[in-house]
């Protein structure tokens, strides 16, 4: 049977590991053409390129710095040239700090707010017009449970995810009626490299795990209906979704 997904392109950032690597493996199992978007540890990028082959996905990885936005520019550039296409955004790299409040420096703060909340903005951005053209458009943003608590030791971090789904929200009230969807993930801690820095006060037990969160994209993915959607302020649909 062919899935919603079938040949459709996803482009992921941060796909090296975690939540990434679990989610670029879930999506080319429904047959998805996925574009592994940054990061710097070009082995495990490697590994998930081959995982995904192996799940029979047309794949390319594009390393590099999200923090850069010629790198950006240059990563849509090469999926345009590749697929032609892009249906999907999955914004998931990100960096955490575990540092008190005074002790976060102001350079520190420039860079998680560079890789967590400027890279996926102008992702989004540009991406907008390929979705357009898109018969499944949708973006999805992993913030964190820190988009809403703040946890001590966290505030660069929190401060972060909040923003991402501060945006997020204008963007998905901003082009609802043109059929893309743009959902934000608030996850708890996951089993992850990260999570051993953001939270070195949990134990894995009781984690999420990373293939998880993958099920959850795919199934936002799939559930195109409004069943899903919150936070949307339309108060009639065909009238501008803005509620002042
Ligand atoms: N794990 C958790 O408990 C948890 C909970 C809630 C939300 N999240 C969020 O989930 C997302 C994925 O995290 P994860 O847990 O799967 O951690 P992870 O395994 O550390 O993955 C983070 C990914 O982001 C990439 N990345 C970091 N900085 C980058 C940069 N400047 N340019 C390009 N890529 C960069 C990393 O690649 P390189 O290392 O190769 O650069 C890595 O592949 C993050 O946004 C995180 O905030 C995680």
């Amino acid at each position: 049977m062919k899935t919603l997904l079938a040949d459709k392109v996803v482009v992921i950032t941060g796909g090296g590991g975690g939540i990434g690597r679990a989610t670029a493996l879930a999506l080319a199992e429904q047959g998805a053409r996925i574009a592994l978007c940054g990061g710097h540890n070009i082995e495990k990028l490697k590994k998930t390129v081959s995982l995904v082959k192996n799940a029979g996905a047309d794949v390319f990885d594009l390393p590099g710095d999200l923090t850069d936005n010629s790198f950006i520019s240059s990563c849509i550039q090469q999926i345009h040239q590749r697929f032609n296409a892009i249906d999907v955004l999955i914004n998931n790299a990100g960096i955490a700090i575990n540092k008190s409040f005074e002790a976060t420096s102001a350079e520190e703060l420039d860079h998680i707010y560079k890789i967590n909340v400027k890279a996926p903005f102008i992702l989004c951005q540009q991406v907008l017009p390929y979705l357009r053209r898109s018969k499944c458009p949708a973006i999805v943003n992993i913030a964190s449970v820190v988009a809403h608590k703040g946890y001590p030791n966290q505030a660069a971090y929190a401060a972060s995810k909040h923003a991402i789904l501060g945006f997020s929200k204008s963007l998905a009230n901003e082009v609802y009626l043109e059929g893309i969807r743009v959902h934000t993930l608030c996850p708890g801690g996951v089993y992850t490299e990260m999570v051993k820095l953001a939270r070195p006060d949990l134990s894995p037990e009781g984690m999420i795990m990373p293939e998880e969160i993958a099920r959850t994209i795919l199934f936002l993915l799939e559930q195109r209906g409004n069943a899903v959607i919150d936070e949307i302020n339309i108060r009639r649909m065909g009238k501008p979704p803005y509620d002042g």
